[in-house]
């Protein structure tokens, strides 16, 4: 931290009364996966599920975000690591104001993602592994990037020339390349309900 002299402000009104009002409790489900492995498609699937039943929530889209908050940050090892730190700081404040956040970033590296999971108490991160192989997302490339990756023209690539490091033990593992997007869907509501986070 390099600003000094500055005091936390605690608020009255706390993300318990808030959760209070909003009639359901706030977490966070953190999609990771490779790029083209559905973390959008099924975190923007679950909001529309959450949203029908009357939860307050918010996706955070890898795409969107770099467009704005992250517009100064690349792919070397660094940016990433630093685009995953505004990420967390950003959804951290959004449980606090009582909101289911959904992150859709490929989020590469384990220790950034242990990172964000320390800021929460224990139950309120989810990591939600998009579990797609790269041969997969590779025949979909929706946005023509693999291809132009493995001709040399994006360096740190993540599949083709830059690690993706697969979570050990996510909460949720969804087998995006086999399983329908309902299924993929059910699969985090059901986590939902069995843990005590939505009714
Ligand atoms: S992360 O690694 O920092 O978590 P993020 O999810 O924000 O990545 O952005 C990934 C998206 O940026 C991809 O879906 C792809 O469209 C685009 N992209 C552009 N360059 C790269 C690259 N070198 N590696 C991965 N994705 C890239």
């Amino acid at each position: 931290m390099k600003s000094e002299n500055v005091v936390w402000h605690q608020a009255t009104v706390t993300r318990e009364r808030r959760e209070k009002l909003n009639g359901h409790k706030s977490f966070v489900l953190w999609f990771t996966g490779l790029s083209g492995s559905g973390k959008s498609t099924v975190a923007h699937a679950v909001e529309e599920r959450l949203h029908q039943a009357g939860c307050r929530t918010f996706v955070f889209d890898g795409d969107n975000v770099r467009h704005g908050l992250c517009s100064d940050l690349g792919f070397s090892e660094e940016d990433r690591r630093e685009n995953i730190r505004r990420i967390g700081e950003m959804t951290k404040l959004f449980v606090e104001a009582g909101v289911i956040a959904m992150t859709a970033f490929i989020s590469p590296f384990r220790a950034e993602r242990q990172r964000v999971r320390a800021l929460f108490p224990e139950g309120d991160f989810i990591e939600v592994f998009c579990d797609c192989s790269l041969e997969v997302c590779e025949q979909r490339d929706v946005k023509g990037l693999y291809a132009k990756a493995r001709a040399g023209l994006i360096p740190n690539y993540t599949g083709i020339s830059s690690p993706y490091e697969a979570p050990e033990k996510p909460e949720i593992r969804l087998k995006t390349d086999r399983e329908t997007l309902e299924e993929s869907v059910d699969k985090v509501m059901d986590y939902l309900k069995e843990h005590h986070l939505l009714e």
